[in-house]
């Protein structure tokens, strides 16, 4: 447990916010959505520490925030229903999934090894000079314990979070109330991914066609999909070492020479490096088996045997 700061909606409380946020800690803000639980998204090991302080089991892949449009169009390729989108809705509360630039630092675990990447411009004033102030994207869950409602309020991120991270900045009460609509694309679709604070109809005026929905329950987490992200090289689980025909990503020390997702044996650190490596992995594999140490079932370790294990999955 740790003192959790409470920051108020002013200069310094910015200033304070942003200097946790480059130095990696977590910091809770509002937006006009939902409080977001806040992390460095070009720093893996805080972005493992949103899923450690959320008690998240499984990787979801996570928004990114940016300050203004042109800093979200930095990060993403965005198609042409995409551009028209964004010109007429960001900052807003609307979020748009399309392919991550490669010159883009975001951590491989936001996108939990999707070569897609969330993004969102809010348009509420604090968090906008919170993120102008931090000057890199900044990747933001609903700041909520897994499986509980999303806070409105300072007083519901501390409810859940309080002790587990470095600060909340309080802006009283979100205006929205609820997160941000989803759209994806695909072809000359627009995919609703999640609805939320921006209405469909909004949406289709613009784009000057009806979007399409995915079926309910089937695509909306797609971290619960088995074969979301799965190297196209077969995995080999709880090895103890490489076999011939194998590549060894181990966990902790004792492997020379080969990969190890963290040296120390910190899981926090393996799962910064979880998605990367894996790819890394998977370009150099040529055929051959990612054989994988034992990770242990505990902490961030669920999360990351969870995810070893769909990637290890039979392909659908
Ligand atoms: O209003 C909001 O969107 C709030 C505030 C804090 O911005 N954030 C929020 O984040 O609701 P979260 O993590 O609770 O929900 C993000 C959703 C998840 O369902 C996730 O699966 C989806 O976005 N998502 C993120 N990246 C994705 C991707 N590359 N492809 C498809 N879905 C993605
Ligand atoms: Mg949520």
């Amino acid at each position: 447990m740790r003192t959790t700061e409470r920051l108020q909606p002013d200069y310094s409380g910015i200033d304070r916010a942003a200097e946790l946020l480059l130095c990696g800690e977590l910091v809770a803000f509002p937006t006009e959505t939902v409080y977001g639980l806040g992390g460095d998204a070009t720093n893996g090991q805080a972005v493992a520490g949103i899923y450690q302080a959320k008690g998240r089991p499984s990787f979801n892949p996570l928004i990114a925030h940016v300050a203004d449009v042109q800093q979200g169009m930095d990060l993403i390729a965005l198609p042409e229903a995409g551009l028209k989108l964004a010109e007429a809705f960001w900052p807003g509360p609307l979020t748009l999934v399309a392919p991550k630039k490669p010159e883009s630092e975001v951590s491989g675990l936001v996108t939990a090894g999707l070569e897609t990447l969330a993004v969102r411009v809010p348009s509420a004033d604090l968090p906008r000079a919170l993120l102008r102030a931090v000057g890199r994207p900044v990747a933001a869950p609903s700041a909520n314990l897994s499986g509980r409602i999303s806070p409105t309020r300072a007083e519901h991120v501390l409810d859940g979070l309080d002790g587990r991270i470095a600060a909340v900045l309080d802006g009283g009460s979100c205006d929205v109330g609820l997160e941000s609509t989803i759209l994806g694309f695909a072809g000359e679709d627009v995919n609703v991914l999640r609805p939320g604070g921006l209405a469909i109809e909004q949406v289709e005026a613009v784009i000057g066609r009806p979007v399409t929905s995915h079926d309910e329950g089937r695509i909306t987490a797609p971290g619960q999909l088995a074969s979301h992200y799965a190297p196209r090289a077969p995995l080999r689980l709880n090895a103890q070492n490489a076999q011939p025909g194998e590549v060894f990503l181990s966990f902790g020390e004792g492997s020379t020479g080969a990969m190890s997702l963290s040296p120390e044996g910190e899981l926090a650190e393996a799962a910064a490096n979880l998605f990367d490596y894996l790819h890394l992995l998977d370009d150099i594999a040529q055929g051959r088996t990612i054989a994988v140490g034992p990770i242990p079932e505990r902490g961030l370790g669920l999360a990351i045997n969870d995810r070893l294990r769909r990637a290890a999955a039979p392909r659908s």
